[in-house]
């Protein structure tokens, strides 16, 4: 970029060595995908807020941010790799692309104790199905007068009556290690029942999300973000792969002095929207969200989650597989083999058919694979050789009785 300054949302800002915003990555940034109705993004937006009914929503902040909000006033230590040229977009020395929701933590806090901000971030990466330089999070945060925390908490998780569908198998209970510890200034009482409202919260989250599950397995995993403390990931089981959700954890009272709220303890979260859509929608590449092709945008409807039906010129190729389960059998398990066969080429995995035999009370199912490649067509020869491999490790990987 040569030219003297940059317009972005109206605003113009001089540019120096540090400016690397493209033309392109600024287009992106009128496109504010989280506020059409109808678009996958915005539907897993809406059934998230669903599940934290008094939150105050903001979802309108210009991407355009300082260093200081992205990361001076979230502890960020001046040598952290994320404010690198190379991983993140600059207007010029001091004003950048958001590379996170938690650019407005310290602001929406100073207004309000329970917040969720959702909104378009950006980070240079490579480009592939599951990475675009821009997609969407989500922040949360929920704040509890320190002194009276514990009891507090206590009393909210009991008075909860959500309805929640299915049995959730979550490790959950918090160990304070020294890599990732307490804040000193913390009470430890106050602190995990913080935590233990958080991981409560975000579990019952997600048991809304995945509402088609009946058995949900989350874990909870240490983490490390300059602005929480202790910090966790959540990962969740799908299809035979641990999936990282979202990051969250204890948040460091620095910033809560900073926001005016000192006599506070809270929690918060950030999670990217793409990664619950595209398993929730069922949608192969990232890319499809920014798609203008009438055949995506119509698919979708306001709060309700639906199989993508794909529109691509490669047309699939589908083969059943039916076996008699036994105990041990789980469709995870399955979908493992599969995935580990053909690779990107199985789009989708199907339990089609199942009955238990009258007699013999064996389980039987049918399970449906959708085989299909982005970028070329298979051949039906190609797939039968993996079907036919498939056949065999099924057999041999999981005990069962091909029918
Ligand atoms: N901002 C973090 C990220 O983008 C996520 C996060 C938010 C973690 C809030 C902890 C608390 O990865």
């Amino acid at each position: 970029i040569t030219a003297e300054s940059i317009t972005v949302g109206g605003k113009t800002y001089k540019t120096d060595s540090f400016t690397n915003v493209t033309p392109t990555v600024l287009e992106k940034t009128t496109r504010q995908l989280h506020l059409i109705p109808t678009h996958p993004i915005a539907i897993i937006k809406d059934l998230i807020y669903s599940a934290f009914p008094d939150f105050k929503h903001y979802e309108t902040f210009s991407p355009v941010v300082t260093t200081k909000e992205n990361f001076d006033d979230l502890c960020f230590s001046d040598d952290h790799p994320g404010r690198a040229v190379t991983d993140t977009y600059y207007v010029n020395e001091k004003i950048m692309l958001r590379t996170h929701t938690s650019a407005h933590q310290l602001k929406v806090m100073t207004e309000a104790d329970k917040v969720l901000v959702t909104a378009d971030v950006y980070r240079r990466d490579e480009i592939d199905a599951s990475h675009y330089p821009v997609f969407h999070q989500m922040e949360g945060a929920q704040l509890f007068d320190a002194k009276t925390a514990v009891d507090d908490i206590r009393k909210s998780i009991a008075a909860d009556t959500s309805a929640v569908s299915g049995s959730i198998h979550t490790t959950d209970t918090t160990v304070i290690t020294p890599e990732n510890p307490k804040q000193d200034c913390h009470d430890e009482a106050a602190m995990l029942a913080t935590a233990d409202h958080l991981k409560y919260s975000l579990n019952m989250m997600v048991r809304k999300l995945f509402s088609h599950e009946k058995d949900l397995q989350v874990r909870w995993i240490d983490a490390q973000f300059p602005f929480t403390s202790p910090s966790w990931e959540m990962e969740i089981l799908y299809q035979g792969k641990w999936l990282e959700v979202l990051g969250c954890g204890v948040i460091r009272q620095d910033i809560l002095i900073n926001a005016g709220k000192s006599d506070k303890i809270g929690w918060a979260f950030g999670l990217g929207l793409e990664r619950l859509a595209l398993v929730l929608f069922g949608i192969p590449d990232i890319r499809l969200f920014w798609s203008q092709d009438e055949r995506f945008l119509r698919q979708f409807e306001p709060s309700k989650i639906q199989k993508f039906k794909q529109f691509s010129k490669y047309p699939p190729c589908i083969k059943d597989i039916s076996f008699w389960s036994n105990d041990d059998f789980h469709e995870n398990n399955f979908c493992e083999i599969v995935r580990d066969i053909a690779g990107d080429i199985v789009e989708d995995v199907q339990l089609i058919d199942e009955f238990t035999h009258p007699k013999t009370k064996k389980r039987s199912v049918c399970y449906r694979i959708n085989y299909r490649s982005m970028d070329r067509n298979v051949t039906n020869a190609e797939i039968n050789e993996l079907q036919e491999k498939l056949r065999e490790e099924v057999v041999q990987r999981m005990k069962v009785e091909l029918r």
